[in-house]
């Protein structure tokens, strides 16, 4: 529990801030939101959170372009059946590649995030 939750929080802030660097333009709209909703205060309080709606758009941006976990944990099928033109038999060991799916163009969310950089996306 420790480790999935500090391991998997602290690579995706440092990548956040990789692609903050590579995207000045956000770096700086960003910079801007959190000064204007927290301004000369010392630390965030829980209900400024809500106003960063940029910040929001920012972390799940992140969360897609450079997910922590790139398998997710493998899975066993419990019953037969057929996905993308395959026959997968029941009782088989099955490895989700998030990487792949969260840059899916087919992806209703890779839409959604794509406006969060307008200039380079
Ligand atoms: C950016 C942050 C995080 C990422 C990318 C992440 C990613 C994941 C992924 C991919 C799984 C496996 C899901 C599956 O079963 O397929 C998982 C499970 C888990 N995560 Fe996280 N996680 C994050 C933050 C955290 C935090 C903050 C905590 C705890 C404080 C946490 C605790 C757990 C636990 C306990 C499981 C196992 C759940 C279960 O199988 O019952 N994670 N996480």
């Amino acid at each position: 529990m420790f480790v999935a939750g500090t391991d998997t929080s602290i690579t995706t802030l440092e990548w956040m801030m990789a692609e903050l660097l590579r995207h000045p333009y956000s770096m700086r709209k960003v910079q801007k939101e959190v000064r204007s909703v927290v301004g000369n205060k010392t630390k965030v309080d829980p209900e400024d959170i809500p106003k960063m709606e940029y910040l929001r758009c920012v972390v799940k941006k992140t969360l897609r372009l450079d997910p922590a976990v790139v398998f997710l944990p493998r899975r066993t099928t419990a019953t037969s059946g057929k996905r993308g033109g395959y026959d997968i038999p029941s009782i088989t060991t099955v490895l989700m590649n998030a990487w792949a799916i969260l840059r899916d163009p087919n992806s209703q969310m890779v839409e959604k995030t794509r406006r969060v950089h307008p200039r380079e996306v």
